[in-house]
């Protein structure tokens, strides 16, 4: 039995968890941040290719308690490193830190890959080079007040690195926390979804991806493949079964629109690079002024922020329009709005029915939830506490 731990966005701890448990994780434990779980090794291989929520995958192989920089090395010096990775692969060291009383982390980083290197050398008289861009192994250490844990990152590049983003709108979704906040809103594929504001794609491929049962980590390499009990036929087969699960690729109820064509063009080029071009259905369009596709659905959208898009006087201005056009032509609808503008509810003058607190990097935001049904759910005032 191994142990692992997944990284995700802030905020998705509970539904990672639910995650990896289906995946067949045991003893799964949500924390701040990310989930703890067990598994046999081979495990890594299924939670990195299946997982739409982690942000990686790390495999924990030494924990130990330490007060000074000369502990963490020799705990690192007295692990096995050249029986998990050969010489010739070379290496990355990142270290995070909780209530960690030493002074440079950077220091950290320099004693643990020193150590790491001392072993080879004291084994074979060679010592792996490092690599900060793309490294063969990245080497994770995370250090509480008085505790060192050392992980092998089975991942390599993050997990919400798809494989099939070319192009970046101006303030792209992380495509994790875009799978997340799909399951948060409860869609299920065969509903009617829209993002009219849709900018590189995320939400809609991420639901295209769902609907078409595509894991998500099918195109894509990992950090396991550089480790030297790397299982290519056990690997080979699990990759074989989730590509032969994928349904065909034909025109779902996916709906996505922007206002800008340059945005539309990063859109279209991200489906094309996932293969996605004729089973989701594009347009250019003023979500003040489009028609609803359908006659109810589920709007999954971000829309221009404040700190990152746009002026604050602008946006003062759009969002009580948005809440007019949502209540006028989405009755029937439900709809998720990813924002860090706290005030949004008030601003758009419809009344949440729920708020989950997420975070976009380190932007804090909200994920409201508004029914859309006819009649009732305008407000004649703003509310308190909502600002
Ligand atoms: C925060 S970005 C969305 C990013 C997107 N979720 C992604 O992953 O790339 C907001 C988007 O809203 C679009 N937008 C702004 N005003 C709009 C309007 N009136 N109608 C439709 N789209 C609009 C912008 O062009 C931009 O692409």
């Amino acid at each position: 039995m191994e142990s692992f731990f997944a990284p995700c966005p802030r905020g998705l701890e509970a539904i990672l968890a639910q995650e990896l448990a289906a995946l067949g994780a045991t003893e799964v434990k949500a924390t701040d941040g990310g989930a703890h779980f067990a598994g046999p090794f081979e495990l890594c291989y299924r939670a990195n290719l299946e997982s739409r929520i982690a942000s990686r995958v790390l495999w924990r192989v030494a924990a130990a308690f330490y007060r000074n920089e000369d502990d963490i090395y020799q705990a690192t010096l007295a692990l096995p490193w050249s029986r998990w990775f050969d010489v010739g692969s070379t290496i990355r060291v990142n270290v995070a830190a909780l209530r960690c009383p030493l002074k440079s982390l950077d220091f950290v980083t320099l004693r643990i890959k020193d150590a790491v290197c001392d072993v080879f050398r004291g084994q074979c008289g060679e010592r792996p080079s490092v690599n900060t861009e793309q490294p063969d192994i990245r080497i994770h250490a995370f250090l509480t007040a008085d505790q060192l844990t050392l992980y092998f990152d089975t991942s390599g590049e993050p997990l919400f690195k798809r494989g099939y983003r070319r192009a970046a709108g101006e303030a792209p979704l992380r495509e994790n926390l875009a799978a997340g906040i799909l399951r948060i809103a409860g869609w299920t594929p065969g509903e009617p979804l829209l993002d009219p504001m849709c900018g590189s794609g995320t939400f809609l491929i991420e639901a295209a991806l769902i609907a078409l049962d595509i894991a998500p980590g099918a195109r894509r390499s990992f950090g396991f493949e550089k480790l030297k009990q790397f299982d290519r036929k056990t690997w080979g087969g699990l990759k074989a079964a989730a590509q032969a699960r994928e349904r065909p690729r034909t025109a779902l109820p996916i709906y996505g629109s922007d206002l800008y064509g340059e945005e539309l063009k990063t859109a279209r080029a991200n489906l094309d690079a996932a293969g996605l071009q004729d089973v989701i259905m594009l347009k250019q369009a003023n979500v003040l002024e489009m028609p609803a596709p359908a006659a109810s659905g589920v709007i999954v959208t971000n829309p221009p922020y404040g700190v990152r898009l746009g002026e604050t006087g602008e946006l003062a201005e759009f969002y009580p329009k948005l809440g007019d056009a949502l209540k006028q032509k989405f009755s029937g609808w439900r709809a998720y709005i990813l924002s860090s503008d706290m005030a949004l509810p008030r601003l758009i003058r419809l009344a949440a029915s729920k708020r989950t607190p997420l975070f976009n990097g380190a932007l804090e935001c909200r994920l409201y939830e508004f029914k859309l049904v006819a009649g009732s759910m305008r407000r004649k005032k703003p509310v308190k506490g909502e600002g």
